[in-house]
């Protein structure tokens, strides 16, 4: 803390969750901040604040002595990755909302807080507004958790609310959504699961203590969805959303992101629109629900101030359930070796042609459908062989778990 008895920050990035953050910090009547300087990159963009806030030269932020916090909200993963670990190494707690930096060097920066003792928190990157992963570190830090099950991407669940509730295609959705601000112009990482997947990842650490690669773990999107698939939910009463979901197996772990068909008394049929949801359910505290906004600007903005806020009085993340595992895998993580791969999986595939089902190891279809415009089958997968659809641009099936 500074003498004035302020907080000192520092921000990296300046855009929707920079300036929400800028925003929510200005109108907090309880937390006191000094924003020292803010680091962007282009320097032909007009800023709305002071320009000697700005700076274009991360070590002007990095160097300074006067900073207590460092908030990392960049899009650039390695640039992000590199202002966090140094900021940790030269005395400043961090809060980051870059999930895909945090999902993708998570070891690494576990061992750069144990080593300088700093503070690395994250809420913002999970969840927009809900306040899920101080929740599962603090409240569920006892708790035997069997499952977690989310919407944790706001596009993917507005484009799909609106697919249903508008009878409309996918394309015509994802190009209004592009043009009302609600997806990015390369709108990938978001329908094909990956966003999903990192915060997937980052909730699996702080519910179960298990630490995984993102190349590791199953993530299967929407992008190939069509109203064929909407309708049929729709006929059945349920509805498509996509999920991760981590759940305990024995002592390992099914952990994946996939479309899902949900029933009507499913607490996750209901979240619409950019809203998310997480379901937690524990050995005594049975299911639990937690619902709010899962992106944008000020929700974000607001995660991030929290943050800020939890640093004033020295907080940082216990990671019990971690260490726990670590101690009963003789000092290390056991990574993806948790994670159960070897089990058959019911799912819905929507395809054109039968070769497009090659990769799929395909082991009791259950039911068949064929018809001049729309061809699937319901059938039992080995989980294993879904990894072919990864990613996969060429891909052009729909799977959905039933
Ligand atoms: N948008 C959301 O709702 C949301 C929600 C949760 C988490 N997040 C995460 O928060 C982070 C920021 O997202 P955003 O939506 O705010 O992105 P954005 O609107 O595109 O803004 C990105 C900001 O990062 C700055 N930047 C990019 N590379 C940089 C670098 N190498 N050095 C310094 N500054 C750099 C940009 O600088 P210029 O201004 O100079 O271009 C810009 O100010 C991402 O990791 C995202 O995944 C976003």
């Amino acid at each position: 803390m500074s003498q004035e008895n302020k907080i000192s920050v520092a921000l990296f990035g300046f855009g929707c969750v920079g300036q929400g953050l800028y925003d929510v910090l200005n109108h907090s009547e309880v937390l006191q901040a000094n924003i020292r300087k803010i680091g962007v990159k282009d320097p032909s963009k007009k800023r709305s604040v002071d320009p000697t806030l700005i700076t274009y030269d991360k070590n002007d932020i990095l160097d300074r002595k006067d900073v207590d916090v460092v908030v990392e909200m960049i899009t650039d993963t390695d640039d992000a990755y590199q202002i966090v670990t140094t900021a940790m190494k030269n005395g400043m707690n961090v809060v980051s909302a870059s999930k895909k930096m945090l999902a993708t060097y998570f070891e690494e920066l576990y061992r750069v807080q144990e080593e300088t003792g700093k503070a690395l928190i994250y809420e913002g990157s999970a969840g927009g507004s809900i306040p899920i992963i101080r929740t599962l570190e603090e409240y569920y830090d006892n708790e035997l958790l069997s499952s977690l099950r989310g919407i944790l991407n706001g596009t993917t669940n507005y484009i799909l609310t609106r697919m249903e509730l508008e009878n409309k295609d996918y394309g015509v959705v994802l190009k209004d959504a592009q043009d009302s601000g609600f997806a990015e112009l390369d709108p990938w990482m978001d329908v094909a699961g990956f966003d999903t997947l990192y915060k997937t990842i980052l909730l699996s650490v702080h519910a179960f203590g298990v630490v995984l690669k993102p190349e590791d773990v199953l993530n299967l999107g929407i992008q190939n969805i069509s109203f064929a698939d909407i309708r049929y939910a729709k006929e059945k009463g349920l509805r498509i959303k996509l999920i991760g979901s981590a759940a305990k197996s024995g002592d390992k772990f099914r952990i994946y992101v996939m479309p899902r068909f949900v029933r009507a008394d499913d607490e996750l049929y209901k979240v619409l629109y950019e809203y998310n949801a997480v379901e937690v359910e524990g050995a005594f505290s049975c299911k639990q629900t937690f619902v709010g906004k899962g992106a944008g600007s000020h929700p974000t903005g607001s995660a991030v101030l929290s943050d800020v806020s939890a640093l004033t009085y020295n907080y940082k993340y216990a990671y019990k359930k971690l260490r726990k595992l670590e101690k009963q895998n003789n000092g290390k993580n056991p990574g993806s070796a948790a994670l159960e791969t070897d089990f058959s999986i019911r799912v819905y595939i929507r395809f054109a042609d039968k070769s497009d089902l090659a990769s799929l190891d395909i082991r009791n279809v259950i039911e068949e459908y064929k018809s001049p415009e729309v061809n699937f089958i319901i059938a039992d997968v080995g989980f294993k062989s879904l990894f072919a659809l990864k990613g996969n641009r060429d891909s052009k099936v729909f799977v959905a778990e039933v």
